[in-house]
């Protein structure tokens, strides 16, 4: 089972395949925003993935519109309610704080 490694605090949690970057961040205790409850209409569940892009969904037509509205945007950006686990490699991710205003 892959994992993904929860920046800043370098936390370690087993990934389900199938499971979103969203319900295992939460699952792990962290904090993440998720306004609009995983529907790629927010974009406060912004989140950069460092490593493993490969071990996730690729970026549909919905969120891509959705991250090109967010600022601060970048090639690592994903919406963590839209990222899939794939179960084929291991993801680390940072959470984003200035985020938490949207
Ligand atoms: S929770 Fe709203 S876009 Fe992800």
């Amino acid at each position: 089972m892959p994992t993904v490694t929860i920046m800043p605090s370098g936390k370690t949690v087993d990934a389900a395949e199938g499971a979103t970057l969203l319900q295992i961040i939460m699952s792990s205790g962290e904090e993440i925003n998720h306004k609009c409850e995983g529907k790629a209409q927010c974009g406060s569940c912004h989140i950069y993935v460092h490593e493993g892009r490969k071990g996730i969904s690729k970026i549909a037509r919905e969120e891509n519109e959705r991250l090109d509205t967010i600022v601060g945007i970048g090639s690592k950006s994903r919406l963590a309610c839209q990222a899939k686990i794939l179960g084929t490699e291991n993801v680390k991710v940072e959470l984003l704080g200035f985020a938490s205003g949207l």
